[in-house]
């Protein structure tokens, strides 16, 4: 099955039950993902900086820890000049890519952002700048890839309408939140999206709506990690999502979709101590340590035991480049674009 799944790219819904639901193919599945990570990007892993400048959110997503509703969470917002410090720091340490992150916190205004953008771009020109700001009108996504932005994350979340409506407030819809997928793949920027693993009533029959989405959207990179419990949300009582059953989505994804960026993510690092290094041993090619100060950083409680809460972002390098080397891939210093296959005409 995983030989017919390398060569085809894609297998039926009730053999990626078994692969997603069992380890009966797991050795196999984990060796053929790394082989295809390997043809694709050899040893590279690609670092991005990632500055998470604001915990101010107005969203209430039920699972996550800086939603609107949790009042006790210390808010924060970075200037622009403290942002453009972290960058500097960032790139003396190796980052060309900068990854700035926020909850939707209208605070900062379409005019401030591309200020920010442009900056960041004459500062480090040969540096890219990923959004990832939530759910924006296509004219602000509009304006920000017009001051220089490159690439742009929002993951879906869950690809089925009735598992969105149970992560979510009404006031939220899936239907909103692919239309900006498709705006910002229109308008040209490199996509990320994806989704969390083990959210709370999520279904093996939910994760294969995730995949299937993702091959209509054909995104340029795929971030998934397990759902983390976070003390102070509705789903507090709900256990976190499964190592192993990430692991395997990591590999098939990886199969899926040969060239596509996959970060071996912070809350998979935060499951199991070597979580990033099991993560880039089956096929993931990105990790994105925290640039963020060290001040702020433990305000960013998406979920709870966050790891790296303490580490300047030196440390935190340094740290990352040791656990690389150990699984024996190797950081690269430069952007970190994805590898387009172009075949008869069709991106694959
Ligand atoms: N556990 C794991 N991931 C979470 N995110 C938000 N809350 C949690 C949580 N409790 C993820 C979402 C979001 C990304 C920035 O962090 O998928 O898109
Ligand atoms: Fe941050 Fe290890 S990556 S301390």
């Amino acid at each position: 099955m995983i030989e017919q799944f390398k060569q085809n790219r894609d297998l039926s819904d009730d053999e990626l039950k078994i692969l997603i639901e069992t380890d009966e193919h797991e050795s196999n599945l984990f060796k053929a993902a790394d082989a295809v990570r390997r043809e694709n990007y050899g040893v590279d892993v690609y670092i991005r900086g990632l500055i998470e400048f604001t915990n101010y959110c107005k969203n209430n997503c039920y699972y996550c820890g800086i939603r609107a509703g949790n009042s006790n969470v210390e808010r924060y917002r970075l200037a622009s000049d403290r942002i453009l410090a972290c960058c500097d720091e960032g790139y003396d340490l190796g980052f060309r890519t900068y990854v700035l992150q926020g909850g939707e916190d209208p605070y900062y205004t379409d005019d401030m952002l591309c200020d920010l953008v442009s900056e960041i771009k004459r500062n480090h020109g040969d540096c890219a700048v990923t959004l990832s700001l939530g759910e924006k009108s296509r004219e602000s996504y509009e304006a920000f890839f017009d001051a220089g932005a490159d690439r742009y994350l929002l993951r879906h979340e869950t690809a089925s309408e009735e598992h969105y409506g149970m992560l979510h407030p009404d006031s939220m819809s899936l239907e909103r939140r692919k239309q900006c997928l498709w705006d910002l793949k229109d308008i040209g920027y490199q996509v990320g999206s994806g989704f969390m693993v083990g959210s709370p009533y999520q279904t093996t029959e939910n994760l294969i709506s995730d995949l299937r989405f993702l091959q209509e959207l054909q995104p340029a990179m795929i971030g998934i990690g397990p759902y983390i419990t976070q003390h102070d949300t509705p789903f507090r009582d709900f256990p976190s999502g499964r190592l192993d059953v990430c692991l395997r989505l990591i590999s098939i994804i990886r199969l899926m979709f040969p060239y596509v960026l996959i970060p071996a993510t912070t809350a998979l690092g935060t499951i199991a101590p070597n979580g990033r290094e099991l993560g880039l041993s089956v096929g993931a090619n990105v990790v994105m340590p925290n640039l963020s100060p060290v001040a702020v950083r433990r305000l960013y409680g998406l979920y709870d035991n966050k790891i790296c809460m303490g580490d300047e972002a030196a440390e935190c390098r340094m740290c990352l480049q040791r656990r690389v080397e150990a699984a024996g891939y190797k950081i690269a210093i430069h952007r970190g674009d994805v590898k387009l296959k172009v075949e008869s005409g069709v991106a694959v």
